[in-house]
């Protein structure tokens, strides 16, 4: 077992900077993103350019000197050969921020004191905005920060499928749906790439719990893998041109994943072409010869000795027992090289210089925020909040004020700015307003379970649900002596955290009884979730008239919260996965293939996420795509360029959506495929398609959804090929996967 250090929050006074080149940082910009949504992202392809050279070095090196590069010889670095110009190969987590810096041979945190990083929103958060110009703000804004901290390669984004509400991941990931994940994945990618570093795409593939990651052996059938659990990881590949991958510690089929010959030389490199680099996650190599024969190239982890590690003396000691041909061995070695030349590490090329923790940085992290907040409920429009006769607002909860930017297990990003919701509500609020502040229930855990945070066997951490008397009397008299009450409610990161999954769904900390008790003491109370993963919140839901979800929300996420509820950003986050009444009604549950022991087998199949509730016709608490806005909108004229197509086309759909109500707001247009006829099983509906329009009060809209016919294929397991069947296929255009507004019909010849 890895030993991480659990770092704390540090809540330090706000620094701001200036000069950073991010192409779009403005928060109150006019945002007409959806035309540059339509043009698809595409990276930069591997330059062969270098070849002769890198021959030329690796033909001086020793079988120790390669030996260095192929491994970890810090905890976040490779070894370089300073004779001949290698740089060590530089990394960093992760998917919030760059992370602090590590001390060279364990965990504990390096002490410097320019490793300060913007915090930018979780994997959820950014799926939530369903914008790949988010996507892409994201990639770039962080891959400048991951230059100025003199870093190769970012070890992000993290896109495995949300299969199970309960992954302790979640919260990182991106999304249960193949589509949203490949689409979110490319411009971030790109975005990243287009500063002289490499992402590393992780974790590949089928790592879809943390119970037992280190070894547990998914099951999966060829279908699923290739529609459900790949394509992210494709498109990453192939239009993205991601310059690293990250193997998983699980084994998938018997063969654990930084040895899969299958998933690493047959899929990654031979069908898709993948040029770059394979590097291990920490610890999750088991062997050296067949390590490198079966496509790894870096082999990372943990524990000094660093030259124990497989790759380090062990290989150089098969190298010299003929184990292993110095071809071999070469291969790798040149891989490497190759990608240290393509991010101008080598070579002498100029190098982006990047900047960190700017203002332009900070409202980065603003504007893809301010598009995350998912509005669940809204009766009677209570929101926005109207402030005319408003003297005082309660507001409740320990997550008001909890940090997020570090915490419980794994990569965190060490901030100077992360604004609270209490801060940005004082930020926001009129003074003459009073707050009264109410912590309502305590974060606490069992004291003799607290070590299994993180421990990777155990089921997550075991809470103490019962509320402390005292505390729940102040937050029934704040809610009670104020005119508005808002409670912030939800997880955190160390409750959700890497290397555990959730016990169950409950709302923990006494929060439900909590928010039970306010309600009934004031009828104008509004609940928040924070939080990265989906609650049973179905009671909550019934009880209040109006829900709001955020997530981790990165260094503005308080302000972005405040300005959401006091109406200057219209909410247009939609839910990135389902909202389930209930655990059982999820599809690894429902089945019984969640988590598994030894091995685990996703009996459900390509039915994941909604494809499954729609599929078996369970109604979820709240679907797939689903968000309010402050505005309504209707969908009118959908129609198609044509009416047939051959599976080579591209199919032009396009509708009118109009803002019917009395504000600007943004939608996103989901567009869905139902084929009813398929000779094969098929899930009730896939997404194919999406854009987000603004437009303004009053006026419409045209949008335009491009569908290669060949998004439509299913996966043919016998041809071993993506197979678009002709027939009649019904496109249904709508604002959330159970909302479909208008549906137009199409034929593949
Ligand atoms: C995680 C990776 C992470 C690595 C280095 C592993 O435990 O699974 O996502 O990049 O640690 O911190």
């Amino acid at each position: 077992m890895k030993n991480k250090i659990i770092t704390l929050s540090v809540a330090l006074a706000v620094l701001t900077f200036t000069g950073c080149k991010t192409k779009s940082n403005m928060v109150d910009a006019p945002v007409s993103s959806e035309n540059k949504q339509a043009v698809p992202f595409e990276g930069k392809e591997l330059s062969g350019e270098f070849d002769a050279t890198i021959d030329k070095i690796v033909d001086q090196m020793t079988v120790e000197e390669k030996s260095g590069v192929l491994h970890g010889t810090s905890m976040f670095n490779t070894a370089g050969v300073e004779r001949l110009g290698i740089p060590e190969l530089k990394m960093a987590d992760g998917p919030l921020g760059v992370r602090e810096e590590i001390s060279r041979d364990n965990w504990s945190s390096a002490g410097w004191d320019n490793d300060f990083a913007t915090y930018y929103p979780a994997g959820g958060a950014l799926a939530a905005t369903w914008n790949t110009e988010m996507a892409y703000t994201f990639g770039n804004s962080l891959g400048q920060e991951l230059r100025a901290r003199d870093k190769d390669m970012l070890l992000s984004p993290a896109i495995n499928i949300v299969r199970t509400p309960l992954g302790g991941r979640t919260y990182e990931y991106m999304s249960e749906d193949p589509f949203l994940n490949k689409k979110i994945a490319v411009p971030l990618i790109v975005g990243l790439q287009d500063n002289d570093v490499m992402a590393c795409v992780k974790h590949f593939a089928a790592n879809n719990q943390e119970t037992n990651r280190d070894f547990v052996d998914v099951q999966i059938d060829e279908r699923t893998l290739r529609e459900i659990y790949l394509p992210a990881f494709e498109a990453s590949i192939k239009e993205a041109k991601a310059y690293s991958v990250m193997g998983a510690y699980n084994k998938l089929r018997g063969e654990y994943l930084c040895e899969n010959d299958y998933m690493l030389n047959k899929i990654l490199r031979d069908e898709w072409g993948f040029k770059g680099i394979v590097v291990s996650d920490w610890n999750a190599v088991h062997s050296t010869v067949k390590t490198l024969k079966n496509g790894l190239d870096i082999e990372m982890g943990t524990n000094a000795p660093f030259d124990k590690f497989w790759l380090g003396q062990p290989l150089i000691d098969s190298a010299k027992a003929g184990k292993i041909s110095m071809e071999e061995i070469d291969k790798h070695v040149k891989r490497i090289l190759h990608v240290l030349f393509q991010v101008k590490a080598m070579g002498g090329k100029d190098r982006a210089k990047g900047s960190i923790a700017t203002e332009a940085h900070y409202q980065d992290a603003y504007k893809i925020a301010s598009e995350s907040v998912v509005l669940l409920k809204n009766d009677n429009n209570a929101l926005p909040l109207k402030l005319d006769g408003v003297k005082s607002v309660a507001v409740i909860g320990n997550n008001a004020t909890k940090k997020n930017a570090l915490g419980g297990f794994g990569a965190g990003v060490k901030t100077k700015r992360e604004i609270t919701p209490l801060e940005g509500l004082k930020n926001r609020l009129p003074s003459s307003i009073k707050i009264n502040y109410a912590e309502g229930y305590l974060e606490r855990y069992e004291e003799k379970n607290k070590g299994n945070l993180g421990n990777i066997t155990s089921n997550g951490p075991v809470t103490i649900d019962q509320l402390d008397p005292a505390k729940l009397q102040e937050a029934i008299e704040a809610a009670k002596n104020s005119d508005v009450a808002i409670i912030f409610a939800g997880s955190n990161r160390d409750y959700e955290t890497e290397a555990s999954d959730r016990r169950n769904l409950k709302l923990p900390f006494g929060q439900e009884e909590l928010i039970q008790k306010v309600l009934a003491v004031n009828p104008r109370t509004i609940v928040v979730m924070v939080a990265g993963a989906p609650f049973d919140i179905d009671d909550v839901s019934k009880k209040t008239s109006t829900l709001v979800w955020t997530w981790f929300n990165g260094s503005e996420g308080g302000n972005v919260l405040a300005d959401v509820l006091l109406g200057k950003i219209n909410p247009s986050g939609k839910l990135p996965w389902t909202m389930p009444k209930n655990l059982m009604d999820s599809p690894a549950h429902a089945t019984n293939s969640f988590p598994g022991g030894k091995s685990v087998t996703y009996a459900e199949g390509i039915l994941v996420g909604y494809r499954w509730f729609d599929t078996k016709n369970i109604t979820p608490l709240y679907p797939f795509g689903y968000g309010l806005s402050y505005t309504t909108f209707a969908f009118e004229n959908a129609k198609t360029d044509k009416k047939s197509y051959t599976a080579d086309e591209t199919i032009t759909v396009s509708v009118d959506i109009k803002n019917t109500g009395k504000v600007d707001g943004k939608e996103v247009v989901q567009l869905y495929m139902s084929k009813s006829d398929s000779k094969i099983t098929r899930a009730a509906q896939e997404l194919k398609g999406f854009q987000k329009v603004l437009v303004t009060a009053g006026n419409s809209k045209t949008v335009t959804i491009q569908v290669p016919a060949k998004e439509l294929a299913y996966y043919n397991v016998k041809a071993k090929k993506w197979t678009v069947e002709p027939g009649n296929y019904t496109l249904k255009l709508g604002n959330s996967s159970r909302d479909i507004q208008k549906e137009v019909i199409v034929t593949i010849k």
